[in-house]
Formats: structure tokens, sequence, C-alpha cells
């Protein structure tokens, strides 16, 4: 933990929010939701009955209404979607036309059949029809989901399964480092016997000319006489609005389930907080909407507050290291939100790169998604933000649905500290745990917990509130766990230290360990697999596998190699790829069975894993010595 602290805020000093908050959550969140527009205000602010929350109950809203029809009074002419392809297309919505053109698709999903409480499953790239599709799902009531168009069509057939949608929204095809990824292709094979689904809709982003079957309709065909207005449905505040699946500690991945009402007062409350939106800004989220950052802070945060942004379709160094920076110059943007990984990446392109170009429109900097090394931060902060940026690293989860801790500047100047998420947001309750769910001293490193509810958390996992009570509610009584390592400092700044489960963070990605062993497990040659996380200088973790044969198999390690790798990424998708894959005989295991993962990634990442002689549940040391034994010199070895 670095000491030195960075003095930069935006003049904001807002002390009275932080009192209302800290008197009173729930009227803090009752008072912040009566900024958004409500067809019937709430008889009651929060219903809790643990672990379920409902916020606004008896309020009735709608979300498309939110992110356009509020617009159209003073900002119809204004810019919302500045969208460029990674070829260079290029193509400008106002607030008035996005609203033209959801209402109209809005009624082509009707016309299809499409009511409230439906699911969509959305499958394209980063184009003006993924957040087009989503607000006229919302303007409906139907429940979109969003699956990220770099997923395989066996992870895709099990979202569209698991969500039963009978409607798949999908392009020919999307753009990545220069070539066509062919999505139609893939939904073809995902969808193959699920009667269930009724209509593929098809936008033609590349018109490189795909075959169309009997369930298929061309977009553009649907949109020519699609009616210009749809009313938008008058939706309880908890009407679900989305389902976005993510990965766990067990199996498949898990659909959380976020209503309306509390999750829009979290986003257009955290929007204003955190990027401290102005209307003369020019906002760049280098996000995928596929994942839940682009749901947040790409679609339903910066529309709501009626913002400008850019939306870019491709790979962030394509075609050249520097068009990120191009990016910027160009469209003059003022406040820039990316990952970890992506900065890693640009640090180690060298700062001739950046410094080449003007960047001097930009006024805030964001990061999201893992922890961020302080030299990068600093890096950030000199190299891009010419000292003149404040920082914003967010720390939040698909779960949460809008940002938990971070620094503010559009509330509170505060120092920062490199490496520090800073502070939980107001109105929340969060802290650091010990095992037994005791607070811990200052500097102690122990578990994160979310102890009140707040506005943006999931209502359930889709279809299985069994699931959702035990992921989230069961490790500590009354308190939400996420699933990470943290440390308070004396300041009472908080220090994100990476998963404290068997989820991985793939560049960002979040990858659960349980899926991808299933995966490796798949191909028929292998007995066992177990994989962890390993540091990794651009992507923060990369996976390592190891894998023991089924008896006999005699076949050569680098043509089983490609072969784990060629199912992993037809069944999760190339994010999910492993770095190292190790053959091994065995694995050091409990004497019911349990794979020792502390042994193993400790192991895996070269830790002393101390004295095995007092391992957990009676293991045979000797057996777990000796497999340890074997992984450590196969590592070496290869
Ligand atoms: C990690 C992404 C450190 C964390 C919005 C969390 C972070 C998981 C940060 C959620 C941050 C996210 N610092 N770690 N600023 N932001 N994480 O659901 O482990 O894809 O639990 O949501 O990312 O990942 P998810």
């Amino acid at each position: 933990m670095s000491s030195k602290t960075y003095n930069i805020g935006l003049g904001h000093n807002d002390i009275i929010t932080r009192k209302k908050a800290d008197s009173d959550f729930i009227s803090f969140w009752d008072d912040q939701a009566k900024n958004l527009s409500w067809f019937k205000t709430w008889d009651k602010t929060l219903e809790w009955s643990p672990p379920f929350a409902k916020w606004f109950v008896g309020g009735t809203i709608n979300a498309s209404y939110n992110a356009l029809d509020v617009n159209l009074k003073n900002k119809a002419k204004k810019t919302a979607i500045l969208w460029e392809g990674e070829n260079g297309d290029r193509r400008t919505l106002t607030y008035e036309e996005l609203w033209l053109e959801v209402n109209k698709f809005a009624n082509v999903l009707k016309f299809l059949g499409v009511n409230k409480g439906d699911r969509v499953t959305i499958y394209l790239p980063m184009v003006p029809e993924l957040p087009i599709s989503m607000l006229a799902c919302a303007r409906i009531g139907a429940i979109h989901t969003v699956v990220f168009s770099g997923f395989s069509s066996s992870a895709l057939r099990d979202r569209i399964e698991d969500s039963g949608s009978k409607i798949v929204i999908t392009a020919d095809g999307g753009y990545r480092r220069g070539n066509i990824i062919k999505l139609k292709e893939v939904v073809d094979d995902a969808i193959k016997d699920l009667d269930f689904v009724q209509n593929v809709i098809v936008y033609e982003r590349t018109k490189h000319g795909v075959s169309l079957n009997k369930k298929d309709k061309l977009w553009n065909e649907l949109m020519k006489n699609a009616k210009a207005s749809f009313d938008p449905e008058k939706l309880e505040s908890a009407h679900p609005l989305y389902i976005l699946y993510t990965s766990g500690t067990t199996g498949k991945p898990k659909g959380v389930l976020h209503g309306t009402g509390g999750y829009l007062t979290h986003l257009y409350s955290t929007f204003r907080w955190a990027f401290d939106i102005k209307d003369s800004d020019v906002y760049f989220c280098t996000a995928d909407i596929g994942w839940v950052t682009g749901h947040s802070y790409v679609v339903y945060g910066p529309l709501m507050r009626g913002a400008t942004e850019l939306m870019y379709e491709g790979a962030p160094d394509y075609p050249s290291p520097s068009r990120m920076w191009d990016l910027i110059q160009r469209y003059k943007i003022t406040i820039f939100y990316t990952t970890p990984t992506a900065l890693r990446m640009f640090m180690k392109f060298g700062d001739s790169i950046p410094n080449s170009f003007d960047l001097s429109s930009l006024r805030l900097l964001g990061t999201v998604g893992e922890p961020i090394n302080p030299e990068v931060w600093i890096w950030y902060f000199k190299t891009i933000g010419k000292e003149k940026c404040p920082i914003i690293d967010t720390w939040w989860q698909t779960e949460t649905g809008g940002i938990m801790i971070s620094n503010l500047p559009g509330l509170e100047t505060i120092p920062l500290k490199p490496g520090s998420a800073t502070k939980p947001i107001p109105g929340t309750q969060i802290t650091v745990v010990d095992e037994k769910g005791d607070e811990l001293a200052a500097n102690t490193k122990g578990y994160l917990v979310i102890k009140n509810p707040w506005p943006g958390m999931l209502l359930t996992l889709w279809n299985d509130d069994a699931k959702y009570k035990s992921v989230y509610w069961s490790k500590y009584e009354n308190a939400y766990y996420p699933g990470d390592y943290a440390i308070k400092d004396n300041d009472g700044y908080l220090w994100l230290l990476g998963r404290a489960d068997d989820v991985l963070k793939i560049a960002g990605h979040r990858i659960g360990t349980a899926e991808l062993e299933s995966s490796i497990v798949s191909h028929k040659d292998i007995a066992e697999a177990a994989v962890c996380g390993v540091p990794h200088e651009v992507k923060g973790e990369a996976i390592i596998a190891f894998v023991v044969l089924k008896e006999g198999i005699k076949k050569p390690f680098d043509l089983l190699k490609k072969e784990i790798i060629e199912v992993v990424r037809s069944s999760v998708g190339a994010i999910a790829t492993p770095e190292q894959i190790h053959f091994v005989t065995r694995l050091p295991k409990t004497r019911s069975g349990k794979i020792m993962r502390r042994l193993l990634k400790a192991i895996a990442n070269n830790d002393n894993i101390g004295d095995v002689s007092t391992l957990e549940d009676g293991a045979a040391v000797s057996e777990v010595q000796d497999a340890l034994n074997e992984l450590k010199s196969t590592i070496k070895n290869n």
C-alpha cells in the first residue's frame, strides 16, 4: 500500500449528502429516487425480507422512458450516441433519433409476440442496435438477456435455454481485429432443436451475405413499416429489467436478475457522483455492453442523464496501439472509463504513443473490473491525465448493479491513494470482516461484506432463489458476501485484493473455475482437471490448468493441448483459453476427494505452501505431498 496521496478533485464538497445518507439510508435513497420520472410514486421505500429486497414498492416506472422520453423536452437534438465501427464506419444518433428507433423496434417485438415478462436474448456486436434492442425490451417490459458476442455457441445456447427466450436478436457479423465474426452462424448452432425460440432477428452489420432460415427475419425489413410510437409499459418498480449471466463458484453461470426502479436510482445517482457528468461532457466507456459495466454505464446511466457518449465497436488496439488516444483526440472525450488490463497493455506500448496525441479534453479518468496496480494508476494519472484528472477506481459487481466503492469527484474531494478504490458510496455500509463475521482492525486482510440492502442490488438469481441465498447470504448471517478480499486502512480507505473464492478475473472477465474444469473434462481423453489463476503482466490473472489423462492415453501432449484449448473455446469462449496446461498423474485431494485448491494455487503461484502435515479433512499427507512434488516439477519442466 503506497503512502503517497494525490489531492485532486473537481471542486465539489457536498457534506449534506453524506450526512443524510449516514443518518438514515432508507430515506436517503427515497430522496434519490425522486430524481427519476415515475408514473406513480411508491408507497413504501424498502420492503426488506432478508435476503430479498424490494425498492419503491407500489411505484410504477419504465427504464426506456427514463432513458429517452425524459430527454425529448430539452435534449431532443442533442447527440446521444456517437458510434464508430472498428473499420472506421461512423454514425450519430440524437436523443430524438434514438427514441424513434427504440419505439419502432418495440413495435416490431410486439408484432412478433413479445409481451411483458417475456425473455429476449440479444447477441450483437457493439452497434447502436444493441442498446436499441435493450431499450425496446424495457419499453415493453420484456426481460432482456444480453450475451457477450465473444461467447461460443454452447455458452449462448445455455443462456437461451435457461432464460427461455422466445426471440434472439443477432447480426450477420461484427468486426474484431479486422476479421468478421460470424454471429448468425453461432446463433444457428446454438438454437438447434430449441423449439421455444420463435424468431431470430438479424441485423446486417457486415453485409457479407447470410442464409436465412424459417425463423429468421431481417432487422431492416421489420423496421420498414413499424409504427413510430409505442407507449411505455407502466411497470412495478421491482419488475425485472434484465438477466445477465455471470460466472460463479459452481458449474454453470448464474442468471443475475435486476429490477427497474431501484437499479435505475442507483445508476442515476452514482453516474453523477462518480463521473460528475455535465451537459457538455463527451463520455467514453470502453466496456462491451455484453458485461454489466456496459449495461449500467454505457446504456442506462449515461442515457438517463442525457449524456453524449462514444460507443466503439472493435478491439482497443486495432488497427494500431493508438486507437484509443486517436478516438479521445478526435471526439474530444472528457471522461474516459476503462479497465486495468487495457491500461497495462497501453503502458507496455510506451509513452510516446499517447504523448503524440492531444488528450487535453480529458477531465476525469475511471477504471473498473479488477484491482489496479499502484504503478498503473500513477501512469494513468500522469501520462494520460497529465496530473489534472481525478481517477475513479470503481469497485462493484454484476450483482451490485452499480458502483459501490469509488472516489466520487462529482460529490466530494478526497485525497487519492493509488491502488485504493477509496470509500463506499453514500447510503451503503461496507466493511471488512473475518471468517466469523467480526469486523477486523485496520490494515488486516479479510472479507468484504455489504451490510444493508442497496437499490441496485440483484433481485435474485433467475429461477433459483435457493442458490441466491446460499451464494451471497449464507457465509454471513446478515450481510451480503461479494467474494472479495479487502483491507481497510487507518483512514477507512478500502483496498480490494482480488477474489477470495474460485472465480478468476482474466483481463477483467469473470470466469468460474468449475465451469472451466467441466469444459476440460468433457474432452474424451481427460479424467480430471483443476484450474487456477496465476499473475499475468497484462491480463492481471491468467489461467493455468492441471490435467489428469484417462488410463492408457498415449497422444502427444502438444496435440492434447491444442484439443483442450479447442474444447474450452467452443464451450465457453476464447476469453477462457488456458495460458498453461500441465499434465500430471494425480491432483492433491482430501480423503473425501475434494481438490485442495489452496495448495494448488500456492504451487502454481510459487508461494510457500507451509506445513502440509496438518491438512484439513484428514487428507493423506504423503499422497498430497507426492502430488505436489509432481506438480512442481511439471511446472518447472514445461
Ligand atoms: C472485481 C465488474 C478491484 C471484484 C463491474 C468483483 C474489482 C468482480 C474492481 C466483479 C475494482 C471489480 N478493484 N476489483 N475496482 N471492480 N472488481 O461481475 O473481484 O464482472 O467481485 O463486475 O470484479 O466482476 P463483474
